[in-house]
């Protein structure tokens, strides 16, 4: 990384700001207060003036190889400059053939066929599409329910939103998708605070499908969606037996079971995908961010060769699905892949999330008895740090931890009150250390 120290900042006019609506963000206050961010390598960023910032989060749970690393760079760059774009209707080109090929090999079961997309909010309306389409290619059409989960994050489409479970991400945007209903969520503070890795309490809470069979009849369920590990509403682990329970019922009725791997693929949990971590084989999975360490945007779907099979019963000629991105599989995303995949096999780096995923959990829970902290909780390099929010103002405790984090040179993410945590899977020792000290000594200054 360079040296350089100039304040890019005073190039910048505030109209520059201002014309970039920015997502998921409080624009005033970063137009107010710009934290930019102007190159990358390894563990590291750097800002717009000059500090060298540790990422505690790898981008937005994407960097899982760390940043800019050189085996992917050339590889995009290489592509870029060979063939931008392929046409991905009724064309194709060798990398997405080669990358469908090696995902599939890393796939648990039969899970064994890849539709690409360009995002995880895609992967999950992908996933949703063809699990409705999947049950009426065979005859089965009255399957037009979707049951998600409360506080699940499955993008931002209207699909994801639907089944999704944030109050604050649905409550805007009309009445959604017809014919879905939740599960409930699994925190309990009461039952399961301060659990290291997965919760004794809460296997129960998959029984609520049995509930929702009895009010909808199973021949009106297509699909079940659920992060192995909810991320984005807080790092939620699932209780021992949770997952188990939900396969067995979604197996007894004829109901698809989907996972969204968006953020626990690619080695978040220690291994490739949550399936595998956790020994439930599930018919459909949505990955995304991990798939090329964020270098380029790309998402993807796998599913079974049953679900695939069903569709090939169409004429030779027909389309056999009505649905896929200008950009399904571009190139650059391709190249980008398979250099990802390398690096993450040279280096093993799977395998080291899974061994440094005790010193993590330690560092954690080393913060219990800190001001404001009501629940640590952790699986693999992933962690959630939640505070007791101010009564008059939910949400800013944690956010100014964030500030001072950032001044203090680590990135962490917030979302509402909890703090989210997810390095890349490179990170060190040394470095673990420096994120669990320097958000401790922010929560003994912040109010
Ligand atoms: C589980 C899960 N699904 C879907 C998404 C949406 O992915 P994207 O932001 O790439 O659309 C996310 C993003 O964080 C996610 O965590």
């Amino acid at each position: 990384m360079s040296e350089r120290s100039a304040d890019p900042l005073q190039e910048l006019s505030t109209n520059t700001l201002e014309s970039y609506w920015m997502p998921f963000t409080a624009n005033r206050q970063f137009k107010a207060h710009p934290r930019l961010l102007v190159e990358a390598e390894g563990m590291y960023y750097r800002s717009a003036d000059g500090h060298k910032i540790l990422d505690g989060t790898a981008g937005l749970w994407c960097v899982n190889a760390g940043h800019c690393r050189k085996k992917i760079v050339e590889a995009v760059q290489r592509q870029v400059a060979r063939m931008e774009y392929a046409t991905a209707f009724q064309m194709g080109h060798p990398g997405a053939f080669e990358l469908a090929a090696r995902l599939a090999a890393m796939l648990p079961g039969d899970l064994d066929h890849v539709f690409f997309t360009n995002s995880g909010s895609e992967a999950v309306d992908t996933a949703l599409k063809i699990a409705l389409a999947y049950h009426r290619v065979r005859g089965e059409g009255a399957r037009q329910r979707l049951i998600g989960r409360e506080r699940g994050y499955h993008g931002v489409g209207f699909g994801g939103i639907s089944v999704g479970g944030i109050a604050k991400n649905r409550m805007h945007f009309g009445g959604l998708l017809t014919g879905v209903d939740h599960l409930p969520h699994t925190h309990s503070l009461e039952h399961a605070a301060f659990s290291r890795g997965q919760p004794e309490w809460g296997a129960h809470l998959a029984d609520e499908l049995e509930r929702l069979v009895a009010l909808h009849d199973a021949s009106t369920i297509a699909a079940v969606i659920v992060e192995p590990v909810a991320g984005s509403a807080g790092v939620l682990v699932p209780p021992k037996g949770y997952l188990e329970r939900l396969r067995e019922s979604c197996d007894k009725y004829g109901i698809l079971l989907i996972f969204d791997e968006v953020i626990t693929g690619f080695g978040r949990l220690g291994t490739s995908f949550a399936a595998e971590r956790f020994g439930i084989v599930p018919d459909i999975i949505t990955v995304a961010k991990g798939i090329t360490s964020g270098t380029v945007p790309m998402g993807a779907v796998f599913v079974t060769k049953d679900i695939y099979d069903a569709f090939m019963d169409a004429p030779e000629n027909a389309v056999e699905l009505f649905h896929g991105y200008t950009y399904s599989g571009h190139p650059v995303a391709c190249a980008a892949g398979l250099a990802t995949l390398d690096v993450y096999a040279e280096e093993g780096l799977f395998q080291r999330a899974g061994e440094l995923s005790g010193y993590w959990e330690d560092a954690v829970h080393s913060l219990k008895g800190l001001p404001h902290i009501i629940d640590l909780r952790n699986l693999g390099l992933m962690a959630g740090i939640e505070l007791e929010p101010r009564p008059d103002k939910p949400g800013a405790r944690a956010f100014e931890t964030f500030l001072k984090c950032y001044e203090d040179g680590v990135l962490i993410r917030t979302t509402a009150d909890i703090i989210a945590l997810s390095p890349p899977l490179i990170v060190e020792k040394a470095q673990i250390d420096q994120i669990f000290d320097t958000i401790g000594g922010a929560l003994k200054q912040i109010p």
